[in-house]
Parts: C-alpha cells; structure tokens; sequence
C-alpha cells in the first residue's frame, strides 16, 4: 500500500488525517476508485472529471487539486511494486472543523491518494453470478445523491450488510416507487426482449464509468440498447441481469431474490459478448 496525503508520501502505518477532518466528522467528503490494467490508471480523466462533477454538487471545488492529484497518481502508480494491477483510491475532504461546527468557516481541503494491489472479486461470482438481495428504501437509511460519489455511504453500507446477513452476495437498491436502480458500488444492466436496458441517471444512479464504457460498446457491437427505468417485475422476468464497476468490469448475476435469473446459463450471451468488448478495452489501454 502507497499512501501520499495532501501530495506527499507517508509511511501506510503512520497515514493519518486529523480527528478534525470534515470527512471524519461529517462524511463532507467525494472520492473516487479507479483501476490500472497494464500500470496505466484506465479512463483516469473520466473519473477525475467525476470527482469534479461530485464536488461541484456538494459545493466544494476540487479544480484546482486535479493536476496535483494526477501527477501523484502518476508517481505512486510508478513506486508500485511492478507485477499485479493496482486499485487507486483518491478522497478528497473540505478540511478541518475544530470546533465540531458544521457551518465552521473551512480549511483547505485535505486530499489523500492510496495505492494498492487490486484484489480479485471470488472467481464463483463471474462462474456462477452474483446472488442479489433486493432492499427497499425502508430497510435502509436513505440514500444521499446517489449521483454524487460522496463519502456519506452509510445506506450502501447498510445494504451490502443487510444482504450478506441473509445469504445474499449483495444488495440491488428498489426506489420508493418500486424500480430497480443499481447496488452498493455498482450499476445495474438487464437484458429485456432482446435488448440491453440500464437505469437512466435521471433515476438517481452513479454515472459509472464502466456503465458508459458498456453504453459505447452496445452501440459499436449493434445491440440494441435503452437508459430507462426497470420496474423491479421486469427486473425478475429478465433473460439476463449483470453489473458493472471500475473494479468488477462486467459481472453477471445468477439469483434475485434466491430465482435464478433468466434460463440460469451463467452469464448469458449478451453479458458475456459485453465482458469481452470490455476486456478488449481495457487490453488496448494496457498496450497503450
Ligand atoms: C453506487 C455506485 N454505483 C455505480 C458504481 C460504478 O461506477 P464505476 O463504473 O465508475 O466504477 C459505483 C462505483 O463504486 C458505485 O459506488
């Protein structure tokens, strides 16, 4: 693990940020997760921009932090040990509060980037899908913008637990009006009458980097696609159901709710030409 807080490297072990940190105190914090495939972070722009995005929305300008945090990136990725493809985690804070006022005129922003070696997902969940659990908004505390990746997470928390608590592998959120959205740390896509559906993020969903990676390779592969709502009935009718994420790339589900999903072949044909087009990616990223 390579750690360099507000742009400088500290030993793992002593890393710290003050117990006055807004992020610490209040979760007033936006981060994001990114991955290399072949020691070059993939999309690294897409998501700075996301980090952007995600602090304009919570009213923190992070602008002029991005062209530090890059080129820290840069140097923690090249002090790696070579081999294994890492994971970077950027979070950035709006600072100290020392007088535990939620008002209190803020610091400077503190910003933290960590490097370590990607751990692989279970080989079951890409061989026999993941088992989702569905989570009505009642079971959980409310979820907070989920558009914004903020470091206020406690309902995706919640979830998660809830869902391994019962069997599940995860949770897949239901809004109050009964659609289908996305999970804990991903997006949601499902295969209806022939054609790839994902909730649109109007719906309150992440704009995930890898969910417009998949959009894009639809649309180059010909396959009919749609960003609209799925109620949670066309979600357990679906012929195939798969999630996708920076980490995970395009995972299939295998059970909703204890059914399996479509004819129970893991994954089916859609999700399956999707990985590929996504491992197509991201090899070319590696060679450069
Ligand atoms: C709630 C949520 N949705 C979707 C995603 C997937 O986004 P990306 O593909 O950019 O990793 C994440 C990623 O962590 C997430 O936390």
């Amino acid at each position: 693990m390579l750690v360099a807080i507000n742009g400088e490297r500290r030993d793992p072990e002593r890393a710290t940020v003050s117990v006055f940190d807004r992020g610490f105190l209040f979760g007033d914090a936006v981060y994001e997760v990114v991955r290399t495939h072949g020691r070059r972070p993939f999309h690294l722009e897409a998501h700075l921009e996301r980090l952007r995005r995600s602090g304009d929305a919570i009213g923190l300008d992070v602008a002029a932090l991005l062209e530090p945090v890059q080129r820290t990136v840069a140097e923690l990725v090249a002090a790696a040990p070579a081999g294994e493809d890492l994971m970077i985690r950027l979070m950035i804070t709006r600072g100290n509060s020392p007088r535990l006022d939620l008002l209190e005129a803020e610091g400077p922003p503190c910003w933290v980037v960590m490097v370590k070696e990607l751990e692989p997902f279970p080989e079951r969940y890409y061989r026999e899908g993941l088992r989702l659990l569905t989570v009505r908004p009642e079971e959980i505390v409310s979820r907070v913008a989920p558009w914004v990746k903020s470091n206020n997470r406690q309902a995706n928390v919640m979830a998660h637990r809830l869902a391994r608590e019962r069997g599940h592998d995860d949770a897949l959120f239901v809004d109050p009006d009964g659609h289908v959205s996305e999970g804990p740390t991903w997006n949601l896509f499902a295969v209806l009458d022939g054609g790839v559906v994902t909730p649109p993020l109007a719906g309150g969903v992440l704009p995930g980097v890898t969910r417009g990676l998949v959009l894009g390779l639809c649309a180059s592969l010909g396959l009919p696609h749609e960003e609209r709502p799925i109620s949670l009935e066309e979600a357990r009718r679906a012929d195939e159901l798969f999630v996708t994420s920076t980490t995970r790339g395009v995972m299939p589900v295998g059970r909703l709710d204890g059914e399996p999903v479509g004819d129970g072949t893991v994954p089916g044909p859609v999700t399956a030409r999707l990985a590929d087009g996504l491992r197509r990616l991201e090899a070319e990223s590696a060679a450069g």
